[in-house]
């Protein structure tokens, strides 16, 4: 709290005034919670104005185009440390030392495995499902699987939770993919990095041996970090919002990921490479970006524009020197990615997109890496809600740790008045 009011003046000419809260870093937030008691609410859909909580895991500033995990630059954290580091700072608020990291792996590592009877779940979807839909449906029903974990009140067991997630959610994810094209499942390794289990349980097959490219596993590993956290998104604040209930962890992470499939936020990377796809020559893209400026037309160039940075998306950055990395290691050429740079080019140049502060975002880019290294579109988003199971759970630990308060926003309503009721129907 600070010593800062805000003064709001109603019509009957009465005042209320309101305190105005500073966080240690971002804009000053006006303390609304009374207002209630003044007969008034706010009006506020999509939260463009709201602080939904206090959290003290990630910072943005989108003007600047910062990320901070627990203080640390998103940057630094890519070029320097893994994985699973971010994930323990991102769950605990420091960086671990080599002894509280080793322990943190040995537990991640030693949960890889799921039940073998959530292996015939898997059997009971269409093979042509898509994996989001698999994903949603497997990681809700782990509730049902590990009793042990349920009781939210319970700290050991929101702990216990929160490794089986980390833990559990690339074997699934590989599972998803190895179901889909009818080969065999692959059992975790855990001699292997997160990432490189990962691409091991996605490649492998009982036929040969599947060596991991290092390569591409740094390249996965940073696809993970860039897409762990990022403050208050709709699929992380759908998480706090299942959880606010006291919600199994489980169903809240299901939810979350629901939340994430949708196009505007975790489908975009998906969306974006069908985009790409569909532009497939730099002469085509003049007429996509005519489109997209066009009002009566409801195309949006995929991959640009954040609600939060109007400025450039400090992972996208990141996630262009990885593409280079990735596409000189397999020696390939891709025609989308050309198409990507000069679409890029172009946008940044448009008054239109400059206007409105449109840049290519962490999506842009993670798309044509994932294609690079094998992985087909539709698996893209299963992997940022693999990579961003740790955020969601270090925002619903946060919660269950800081107290909480069931979410329950209030409406303005414009429907009818209250008025009589005759039924139609034959009695
Ligand atoms: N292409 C063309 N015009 C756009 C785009 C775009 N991608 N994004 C925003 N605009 C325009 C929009 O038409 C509006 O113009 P005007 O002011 O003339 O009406 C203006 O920019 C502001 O748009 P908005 O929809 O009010 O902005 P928002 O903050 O609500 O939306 C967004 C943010 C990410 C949903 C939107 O930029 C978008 O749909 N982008 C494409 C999808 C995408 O790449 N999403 C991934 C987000 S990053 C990954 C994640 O965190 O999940």
């Amino acid at each position: 709290m600070t010593d800062k009011k805000v003064t709001l003046t109603l019509q009957n000419n009465a005042s209320v005034e309101l305190d105005v809260m500073q966080g240690t870093l971002g804009q000053d937030v006006v303390d609304v919670r009374t207002l209630g008691n003044h007969g008034l609410f706010t009006f506020d859909p999509g939260f463009t104005s709201t602080a939904s909580c206090e959290s003290k895991i990630t910072f943005i500033d989108g003007d600047e185009g910062i990320l901070l995990h627990r203080g640390f630059p998103i940057s630094e954290l890519a070029t320097h440390s893994n994985y699973l580091e971010v994930c323990y700072i991102l769950l605990n608020g420091e960086a671990p030392t080599q002894a509280q990291f080793e322990e943190f792996r040995t537990t991640v590592t030693r949960h890889t495995m799921i039940h073998e009877q959530i292996t015939r779940l898997f059997h009971g979807f269409r093979r042509d499902s898509h994996p989001m839909a698999v994903m949603c449906g497997v990681t809700g029903a782990l509730a049902a699987f590990y009793h042990d974990s349920l009781d939210v009140n319970i700290e050991r067991h929101r702990e216990i939770a929160a490794f089986r997630l980390l833990s559990k959610m690339p074997t699934m994810a590989a599972m998803c993919y190895k179901y889909s094209i009818g080969q065999p499942f692959v059992y975790p390794r855990n001699d292997l990095s997160y990432a490189g289990n990962f691409l091991h349980m996605m490649f492998a097959t009982p036929c040969e041996e599947y060596k991991v490219n290092p390569v591409l596993e740094r390249a996965m590993d940073r696809i993970l970090i860039l897409h762990a956290d990022h403050e208050q998104n709709a699929s992380t604040s759908t998480v706090r919002t299942a959880g606010s209930s006291g919600a199994n962890p489980f169903a809240c992470i299901a939810a979350g990921i629901a939340s994430l499939w949708g196009p505007a936020h975790g489908g975009a990377n998906e969306a974006t490479l069908r985009m790409l796809e569909e532009i497939s020559t730099v002469e085509h893209i003049p007429e996509f970006v005519k489109r997209a400026k066009d009002k009566n037309d409801s195309f949006r160039l995929m991959g640009f524009g954040h609600r939060v940075y109007k400025n450039y998306d400090p992972r996208a950055t990141v996630m262009r020197d990885t593409c280079h990395e990735v596409l000189n290691e397999l020696g390939m050429k891709d025609d989308l990615l050309e198409v990507a740079m000069e679409l890029e080019h172009i946008a940044l140049n448009d008054p239109y997109f400059i206007e409105r502060k449109l840049y290519p975002n962490v999506d842009f880019y993670s798309g044509i890496i994932l294609k690079a290294m094998g992985i087909p579109s539709s698996m893209f988003t299963v992997i940022f809600a693999m990579a961003r199971t740790v955020g969601w759970i270090a925002h619903w630990k946060e919660m269950h740790d800081e107290g909480m308060k069931i979410a329950r926003p209030r409406q303005l309503y414009t429907g009818y008045t209250e008025r009589p009721f005759t039924s139609a129907l034959k009695k």
